[in-house]
């Protein structure tokens, strides 16, 4: 692989060092992130290699947790530092970043963009009209079911409950895995629900706060707490994140599972129990009449305003985001493309057969509404876990953590002046 990475970058690099060019070339990223191991060193290897006259690439390994990640950001940004020249963001932090003047605006390379891209990265890089980082990958969340234990994939969350406490149940192991922790990525299973069964957040400018009257809202919040009760979620549900879950099914240890695409690599690895047994599906609906709605998520790639090494920045984003590196990061890691014209590329449905199936996922994925709350995005979401954390824990009763919730959000939404 490493020899590929350097055949694409001597392709498609760049001309030398930046004239001025002070100190290394951070590239920011999360310390497990599944390029930040091999992958991403073999990239910096052989950038630096082509690039003599520097600046020199040095990833800079932030915490696991996303929610570490960006807080770590947002010090050294909120201080103006230069310390990391490459940002690696969350869909839902475009907003917040830009609004805080903490990015360098890259308006110069949308039409590049743009024109290549599946719609809904590029919004997730735009804020109030302009672009400020480089699509890099989508995540649309996919149902993994185990092949060897079940016949198909459950249409419905019911029928997933069913299925998932008898196979179970047969078999000594928990029925479903997902996000329960308190943070953003329970949020996202909770607005799954949501919006699986016909359900939103604000009405469709964000003006208003609409939830609490919902009776979505409800039925989306007792599924989970029912969930934990009957033992449909796992033991340590409402501690687990990503790579919990990920652990727990790969071992072979649950029949279902709710996770973003980069576990599929990873289950089907040599030494992987679960190589080999492993379907993929759209997240079940709500009920018969509802949506398979998976939230949209992913991660672009912005420069710090404040960086020494702007233009070298810059390039090393382009290149990172470039149809040749999503290639090679979809065959590794099965990141999903953000250019559409992968899901037609047969090397990576040769590795990762469902992803051409599955498109329509992607392109119906629903956005989070950073996009509407801007920099008070983390504020929605720490209150939106607190309270489905509080209704899971027994602390409070779901109408009531709902009715709380809604003050709060219509509190913050300032008649949706935000
Ligand atoms: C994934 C998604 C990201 C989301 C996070 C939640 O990394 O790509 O958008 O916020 O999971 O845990």
């Amino acid at each position: 692989m490493l020899g590929t990475a350097l055949v694409l970058i001597a392709a498609s690099l760049l001309s030398g060092g930046e004239a001025g060019a002070h100190g290394d070339l951070v590239w920011a990223t999360g310390a497990m992130d599944a390029r930040a191991g091999g992958a991403a060193q073999d990239i910096v290897e052989a950038w630096n290699q082509l690039h003599p006259s520097g600046p020199k690439v040095r990833i800079e390994a932030l915490p696991d947790s996303p929610g570490d990640q960006r807080q770590q950001m947002a010090i050294e940004l909120a201080a103006k530092s230069s310390e990391f020249d490459l940002l690696y963001l969350d869909v839902v932090w475009t907003g917040e970043f830009a609004e805080r003047g903490w990015l360098a605006d890259l308006e110069d390379i949308r039409a590049r963009i743009k024109d290549v891209s599946l719609q809904g990265p590029v919004q997730s890089a735009t804020w109030k009209g302009r672009l400020w980082a480089a699509p890099l990958t989508t995540d649309a969340a996919f149902l993994y079911y185990r092949t060897d234990l079940v016949d198909h994939p459950p249409k419905t969350w019911k029928e997933l409950a069913e299925v998932g406490l008898r196979v179970g149940k047969e078999h000594g192991i928990a029925p479903f895995v997902g996000q329960g922790a308190p943070y953003e990525g329970m949020v996202v299973n909770y607005l799954e629900y949501l919006w699986g069964s016909g359900g939103d957040l604000f009405n469709s400018d964000g003006t208003k706060v609409q939830f609490g009257n919902d009776p979505s809202a409800l039925t989306a919040l007792e599924f989970m707490r029912n969930s934990l009760q009957s033992g449909l979620y796992a033991p340590g549900f409402n501690t687990m994140k990503e790579e919990d879950a990920r652990n727990v099914f790969q071992s072979g240890n649950a029949v279902f599972m709710r996770n973003w695409p980069y576990a599929w690599a990873l289950s089907q690895a040599p030494d992987s129990p679960t190589k080999g047994k492993v379907g993929v599906s759209a997240l079940p609906k709500g009920g018969s009449d509802g949506k398979n709605t998976g939230t949209l998520g992913g991660w672009n790639w912005a420069v710090n305003k404040y960086s020494k090494n702007t233009k070298a920045a810059v390039d090393l984003a382009k290149y990172l985001t470039s149809p040749e590196e999503q290639k090679r990061a979809a065959i590794e890691v099965s990141f999903n493309p953000t250019i559409p014209a992968l899901y037609k590329d047969k090397d990576i449905l040769a590795k990762n057969p469902f992803i051409g199936e599955l498109l329509s996922t992607f392109t119906n994925a629903v956005a989070r509404p950073s996009r509407v709350t801007g920099s008070k995005y983390n504020q929605v979401s720490s209150e939106f876990w607190n309270a489905v954390h509080e209704t899971l824990s027994g602390k409070s009763q779901a109408e009531e953590s709902l009715a709380k919730l809604e003050k709060t959000l219509t509190r913050l939404s300032r008649n949706g002046k935000w």
